[in-house]
């Protein structure tokens, strides 16, 4: 199995550049499957999850062709239904080709997801939603049955909570509906934007009419687009952090600083000095870290993908911090770890205490997710010694080439194949 080993204490100095967003390229990944057409599409992250879901559209039919830069889907001949169990366990995201699928042969049969080590995240807001453009589906042995017959039916469906996912998955069903579909209660993540952008750019006709309203006029044929995915704004705010805590000094780039204007005022509220620029993040951690209260929402909230990250810096502020989570009922596994490096956080049910002033000792660690994992690795370089990260494949799922970009701004960092 694969560890990291982390030598500490580390000042972060130097520029990284931001890779394609993962979240971003996962329901695009999934839209292709709408067309018959040839898609080539840049900027997708390599990490394990992309490659999962490349797995699965060629499980499907579809032709793909990666090389390093651009990723060429052909779905000319793209005629299977069948998502299994195999491909779909290991990433959620694999319910996304339910609403494609259906959408383009009126019947589909996809694993469930399960759940997994963040919260039970059921998909019963997607298939609740499905039903009302039309879907039929039964759950039969973990898989979802679904048919439309006569094909998906536009119609108003209001979302009774902001889901990402369910937003994503409906919004490219809804592509090819007979007329017009309007959702709201939307959830509007940048990713869901570059989701909306790309299927326009493909021929669909989606458009938002109001903050968290979007209709969608269906449409029978797409045609032939090149597509840029979207920078990472997670791994951004990550590094952006990660500068924050070690006092280090950080250019970043290849990401406008308007999609993470939430994280960057909180970072700066903690202790850093940030210029934005264009395309350009430049950060230069503060000696002092100052506490704050925060909980995690939708976006433009603050998002449950930084919250682990967020409170490592939070661990040497000056005084007592609080954190709520307001997404995932299961989202606080890196506590135990970051308290047996000296932290003291305390939880009590979706609130975590986390007091200031530690300092943060190496020590042996298991990742238990994926942002838990790298929460380990900014703990670890805070530390003074050698910290060893156990089960590194969760951090494998998201984060493109972390060691090199971590080495490249001073880190000292290894992996270990065993
Ligand atoms: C996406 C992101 C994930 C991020 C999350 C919240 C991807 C691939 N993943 O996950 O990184 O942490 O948004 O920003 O983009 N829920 C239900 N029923 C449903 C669907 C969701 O109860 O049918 C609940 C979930 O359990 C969770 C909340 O709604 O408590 C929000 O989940 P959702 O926004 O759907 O997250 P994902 O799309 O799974």
């Amino acid at each position: 199995m694969k560890k990291l080993e982390v030598f500490g204490a580390t000042k972060l100095k130097g520029e990284i550049r931001i890779s394609g967003s993962k979240n971003a390229s996962l329901p695009i990944l999934a839209a292709t499957l709408l067309s018959d057409k040839k898609i080539n599409l840049s900027n997708l992250p390599r990490v394990k999850d992309i490659e999962t879901m490349l797995l699965l559209l060629k499980s499907l039919g579809s032709v793909v062709k990666n090389d390093k830069k651009v990723t060429i889907i052909k779905n000319y001949k793209q005629s299977k239904t069948y998502a299994s169990y195999s491909l779909v366990k290991t990433m959620r995201a694999g319910i996304l080709v339910l609403g494609p699928l259906i959408a383009k042969f009126g019947k589909a049969k996809v694993s469930l997801p399960g759940g997994c080590a963040i919260g039970t995240r059921p998909v019963d807001i997607h298939l609740k939603a499905l039903s009302k453009l039309g879907v039929k589906y039964k759950i039969i042995q973990g898989y979802v049955h679904a048919k439309a017959p006569k094909g998906l039916i536009g119609a108003n469906i209001r979302f009774s909570k902001i889901s990402v996912g369910a937003t994503e998955n409906l919004i490219i069903a809804a592509c090819f509906a007979k007329g017009d579909t309007i959702l709201s209660n939307c959830a509007i993540e940048p990713e869901i934007k570059d989701l909306t952008n790309f299927l326009n750019q493909m021929g669909c006709n989606v458009k938002w009419i109001s903050k968290r309203t979007v209709k969608i006029k269906g449409v029978n044929k797409v045609k032939d687009l090149n597509y840029t995915v979207m920078p990472d704004r997670i791994e951004a705010g990550t590094y952006l952090i990660a500068a924050a805590l070690t006092e280090g000094k950080l250019k970043i780039t290849g990401i406008d600083p308007k999609i993470i204007s939430t994280e960057i005022s909180i970072i700066k509220k903690v202790g850093a000095n940030i210029i934005q620029k264009k395309n350009e993040i430049k950060i230069q951690g503060n000696k002092k870290i100052k506490s704050i209260n925060i909980k995690t929402s939708p976006y433009p909230g603050f998002p449950t993908d930084l919250q682990a990250q967020m409170m490592v810096l939070l661990c040497k502020a000056g005084k007592k911090s609080y954190i709520r989570e307001e997404i995932f009922e299961n989202r606080f596994m890196h506590v135990a770890e970051l308290n047996r490096m000296g932290a003291k956080i305390s939880i009590s049910g979706n609130r975590a205490t986390i007091e200031g002033n530690i300092k943060f000792e190496a020590a042996e660690l298991m990742a238990t997710d994926l942002r838990a994992s790298v929460s380990l690795i900014l703990a670890a370089l805070a530390s003074k010694g050698k910290s060893t990260i156990n089960r590194i494949y969760h951090l494998d799922r998201g984060y493109e080439d972390i060691e090199k970009k971590l080495k490249k701004v001073g880190a000292k960092i290894k992996r270990i194949s065993q």
